[in-house]
């Protein structure tokens, strides 16, 4: 196991030309720009952007959906870095992450390279390390109640699923390493999650489903309090256009 971060701070990003693919909360955005890069930060939600656009300086901050970024011009990138956004895909639409790849191919340089970090997906029969059986809970629950209220929700794809995508997309040098936080869910983490969940359980109308999720969600959290949450695998996959 690598620890992906660290391997990142290896990249040379000097006067390149970056895509920051899904901004969110700025997680990446800001450490391109410091790297040196060019950076166009995309996301679909406005709002996530107008409070990164204060934190950086010269970024190019533009609303759009990854998979029709028909503004762009083809092989105009060095580097895409998309982490954390392909397991957020289907939040806001129903979208084939195969459309994603296919933008992202068709604006990147030859020989240009295509980063992915993300979650591997929470099952215990292929999870690549072993998980933590709160968080699984917690995440199913945390699933189950935006299905019942006919929400989107984070959908976790494999490193194995998507390197063949991409092969079949034209990308080669596709390879993928799997690494682990190695530090527990913070207090913080662990009650943003709750919170999220009791919130969009209120949402539930029938109310002897409500009552029953919510005990369902005090019992994980009781449970949490004996000992910490260990986080579950995630990958750094790279290919090159
Ligand atoms: C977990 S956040 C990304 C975190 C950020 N990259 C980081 O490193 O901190 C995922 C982001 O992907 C965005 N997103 C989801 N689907 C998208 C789409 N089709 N087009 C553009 N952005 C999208 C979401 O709005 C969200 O801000």
């Amino acid at each position: 196991m690598t620890d992906s971060m660290a391997r990142f701070k290896e990249v040379d990003l000097e006067e390149k030309k970056v895509l920051d693919a899904g901004t969110g909360a700025c997680g990446m955005t800001k450490i391109l720009e410091d790297k040196g890069a060019e950076v166009v930060s995309v996301d679909i939600e406005r709002e996530r952007m107008i409070d990164c656009r204060s934190q950086t300086e010269s970024t190019d901050f533009l609303q759009a959906d990854l998979s029709n970024m028909r503004f762009i011009e083809s092989e105009s990138f060095d580097h895409v870095f998309c982490k954390g956004t392909v397991s957020a895909l289907s939040i806001n639409k129903t979208l084939f992450v195969t459309s994603v790849l296919r933008e992202l191919h068709r604006i990147l340089k030859n020989g240009g390279q295509l980063t992915i970090i993300d979650y591997y997906p929470f099952e215990e029969e292929s999870s690549p390390v072993p998980l933590d059986e709160h968080q699984v809970e917690l995440w199913r629950l945390e699933k189950a109640v935006f299905e019942l209220l006919g929400e989107g929700h984070l959908e976790e794809y494999s490193p194995e699923l998507l390197k063949d995508e991409l092969r079949s997309i034209g990308f080669g040098d596709v390879t993928h390493s799997i690494f682990r936080d190695e530090l527990p869910w913070s207090d913080e983490l662990l009650k943003e999650h709750e919170e999220v969940i009791l919130e969009n359980i209120e949402l539930i109308e029938e109310e002897y489903l409500g009552a029953a999720l919510k005990k369902k969600l005090r019992d994980i959290i009781s449970s949490t309090e004996k000992k910490k949450v260990v986080s579950g695998a995630q990958y750094e996959l790279n290919a090159k256009r």
